[in-house]
């Protein structure tokens, strides 16, 4: 393989983001849209949730299309090519097929060699997971460069009949490459994940979820007819493990940083719910401003909620190089994640 990075093993401490990228299908649906179909309103959509509009994917475009563009904008902001990488890891719940996974497709579309290529089912947390397990092989220094991808596709796994969960979600694409970092020579801070925590309460499950269709309950007519091969949400359970998840995730993923939450910069939330949103920055007492928003016009993305509001800051000049950056994510699982990354 080739790197650009000529560190030793035994010099790495951590792993940082060498670069970022995103895709968005190019059809918009708007509140205004969704309303011909669903019984609902941009009134209702827009002041419970901050929505105005989502992207959903073409006809015959996939999640591995959208994940391997992202993939390759990420790629290019790095100086890397896919001759780089040394494993592919994509957070995703709406692989391409059942089997097999959705970064083995990736692998294939960006001619990457064969190298190891795994989902991770983590839902909303996906990304936050795969960064985590990304930054784990870094540190270990077996491995140097590693493509994390987030993308989701649920727009075709909605039940159109039940509004209180159709109209939230949006299809889209993520990514970052990761690299070694270094110790920091002369004083200067570390740079790359300083801190990332992950955490599951499978006693939640039935709070979102897709009920049938998997191997407990293969796909049969009547399931089919009832709707149980689409999400299925119960949206206040969520909510409110949400609001108390998300602190306190983000809280000890700061507290492990040995930082404060003075010295954040910004913080990137995965983007389900503006009023989840508010109620975690007033919780952890962090500004609103400070937080990176885009779910006006991506809707919950799911995996690639965070990649996606992330490449955008960055490549609008909001993220800096040097700043602080805490991520937080949650979804089903109940999974959550939180990450402190010094860009
Ligand atoms: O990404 C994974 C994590 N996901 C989340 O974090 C999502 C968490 N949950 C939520 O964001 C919110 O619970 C929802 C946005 C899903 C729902 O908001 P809510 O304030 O909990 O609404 P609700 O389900 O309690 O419904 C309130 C009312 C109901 O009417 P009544 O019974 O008060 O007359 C619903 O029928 O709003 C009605 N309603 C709607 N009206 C118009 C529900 N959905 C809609 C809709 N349009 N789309």
């Amino acid at each position: 393989m080739t790197t650009h990075v000529s560190d030793s093993p035994a010099n790495v401490v951590a792993s940082r983001i060498l670069g970022t990228g995103h895709y968005a299908p190019a059809q918009v649906v708007t509140n205004d849209d969704l309303a011909k179909k669903v019984d609902t309103s941009d009134e209702w959509i827009t002041t419970r949730t901050g929505i105005k509009q989502r992207h959903f994917a073409a006809e015959g475009e996939a999640s591995s299309d959208m994940a391997a563009a992202a993939g390759r904008a990420a790629l290019a902001m790095a100086g890397l090519n896919v001759a780089d990488l040394d494993m592919i890891i994509v957070g995703t719940v709406t692989p391409d097929h059942p089997i097999p996974g959705c970064a083995v497709h990736v692998q294939r579309k960006l001619g990457a060699d064969d190298i190891p290529a795994f989902d991770i089912a983590a839902a909303c947390a996906g990304f936050i997971y795969g960064m985590s397990i990304a930054d784990q092989f870094i540190r270990g220094g077996s491995i140097r460069c590693i493509l994390v991808i987030g993308v989701e596709l649920l727009s075709r796994k909605m039940n159109w009949d039940d509004r209180t969960t159709c109209v939230l979600f949006g299809d889209g694409a993520g990514a970052v490459v990761l690299g070694p970092a270094t110790r920091p020579v002369d004083g200067a801070p570390p740079v790359g994940i300083l801190s990332s925590l992950i955490h599951t309460d499978g006693s939640l499950a039935g709070a979102l979820n897709i009920p049938a269709c998997g191997s407990a309950e293969p796909p049969v007519l009547e399931h089919l007819e009832n709707k149980q091969d689409k999400v299925h949400m119960v949206g206040k359970d969520v909510f409110r493990t949400a609001v108390r998840n998300l602190t306190s995730c983000s809280a000890q993923a700061l507290k492990a940083s040995t930082l404060m939450s003075s010295d954040l910069d910004w913080v990137v939330a995965h983007q389900a719910n503006m009023r989840i949103i508010s109620q975690v920055s007033s919780r952890l007492g962090f500004p609103l401003e400070k937080f990176v928003i885009n779910i006006d016009n991506y809707g919950n993305t799911s995996s690639a909620s965070i990649p996606i509001a992330l490449d955008e800051a960055v490549r609008d000049g909001r993220i800096q190089p040097g700043q602080t950056v805490l991520m937080c994510a949650l979804g089903a699982g109940i999974s959550w994640g939180a990450a402190v990354v010094r860009m």
